[in-house]
């Protein structure tokens, strides 16, 4: 039991796991349930678990899980069930361990945590994961990106000729983009 308990103290090191770090767990088989109690050691103030089993969230609420979430195995319902761990958290998402793997769950992890916070892959199912990254990294709303934007341009065909030439053409063109 020594070998996956030292997999999540490392995990919660890495992620910076404290008194002010509420965490998600995602999936509560043997590597989620065991990934669960080190957060609880770092005192983080609050940890939900998220699975699609009844008889593993029970499990996970003994454990020491303050809230459990039940989940499906659908892509569809991402949206719908990170609003349900939101609420099951009761404030901001710090830390996501995802304990299953699967593109699923690395899909409601990244979009549950808060910008800034940190999602940690501890369990690995699938062999090759697809992310929703454009979502995931399309927040760094501190990062200011407006001086890579060297041209604007009109939406005319002329314009938009003008444009593509301007961003084909190499030079000092760096970001083009359209005003609409
Ligand atoms: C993960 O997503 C990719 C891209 O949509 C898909 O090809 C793959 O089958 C998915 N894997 C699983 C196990 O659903």
């Amino acid at each position: 039991m020594y070998e996956p308990l030292s997999v999540s103290v490392h995990a919660c090191h890495w992620a910076n796991v404290g008194p002010e770090t509420n965490v998600l767990v995602m999936g509560a088989g043997p590597i989620g349930l065991i990934t669960l109690l080190a957060p609880r050691a770092f005192e983080a103030p609050r940890i939900v678990v998220a699975d699609v089993n009844d008889h593993r969230l029970s499990v996970a609420k003994a454990l020491s899980a303050h809230e459990i979430v039940k989940v499906s195995t659908n892509i569809e319902e991402v949206a719908e069930e990170v609003a349900k761990i939101k609420e099951a958290m009761g404030t901001r998402v710090y830390v996501s361990f995802d304990c299953a793997g699967f593109n699923k769950t690395m899909a409601t992890a990244l979009s549950a945590t808060g910008s800034g916070g940190k999602v940690c892959l501890v369990g690995m199912a699938q062999r090759e994961l697809t992310l929703p990254l454009t979502s995931a990294a399309a927040r760094s709303s501190k990062v200011d990106v407006k001086p890579l934007i060297t041209h604007r341009f009109g939406f005319s065909q002329k314009e938009v000729e003008k444009a593509f030439e301007t961003s084909a053409g190499g030079g000092n063109a760096i970001k083009v983009i359209f005003n609409l």
